[in-house]
């Protein structure tokens, strides 16, 4: 399959927010509002935004932070050396095709080709079920229930690099 992630761009921005309103990605994060415009001018150390394209098609985006580093202190107290991983694929029809678990496997290499990274996390809603199935079919284990938003409950899953079978 002829997926790559390379970085997000301005010209992303219509692409995006017409992804922002699909009811499968307003679904997995309700409460929140990228501003893509902020966000997509200023380069952060702590933040790699990416879309995915298949054959050169843009499908999907995935963003890996530095939970440590991350300047609204989304995590909060966390180990150094994590990265956390957002990840959405923009149109239904693309849904369930096995484009997530290639554009999620390629996130994990990049974040592990970082020698210093330990685990990767991510926080799907406990609802997001299909999600849950996803990342633990990707070796994710179960580590606690949090609430980030209040109102909404999330699992934290967690990928150690010696369990990761690509490191
Ligand atoms: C989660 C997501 C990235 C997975 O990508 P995908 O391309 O749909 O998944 P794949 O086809 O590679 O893998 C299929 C597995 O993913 C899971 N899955 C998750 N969401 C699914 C969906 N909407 N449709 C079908 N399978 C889905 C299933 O467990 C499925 O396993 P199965 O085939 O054994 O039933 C994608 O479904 C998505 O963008 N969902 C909406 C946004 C979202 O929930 N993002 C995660 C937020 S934490």
């Amino acid at each position: 399959m002829n997926i790559n992630l390379r970085n997000a761009i301005l010209e992303d921005i219509p692409i995006l927010q017409h992804w922002d309103k699909q009811q499968h990605v307003i679904d997995c994060d309700p409460e929140d509002d990228w501003d893509w415009s902020e966000m997509l001018v200023e380069e952060k150390e702590w933040q790699k935004m990416l879309v995915a394209e298949l054959n050169g098609r843009a499908i999907g985006f995935v963003q890996i932070i530095d939970p440590y580093l991350e300047e609204t202190n989304y995590w909060g107290e966390i180990e150094q050396n994590l990265r956390a991983i957002d990840i959405w694929i923009g149109e239904a029809t693309d849904l369930g095709k096995g484009y997530g678990t290639v554009m999620m496997n390629l996130a994990i290499e990049k974040c592990f080709s970082n020698e210093k990274v330990k685990a990767i996390v991510i926080d799907p809603l406990e609802t997001n079920v299909l999600a849950i199935k996803f990342y633990k079919k990707l070796g994710f284990k179960f580590v606690a229930k949090r609430e980030f938003t209040k109102g909404y409950m999330s699992e934290v899953l967690r990928l150690e690099r010696k369990e990761c079978r690509q490191k």
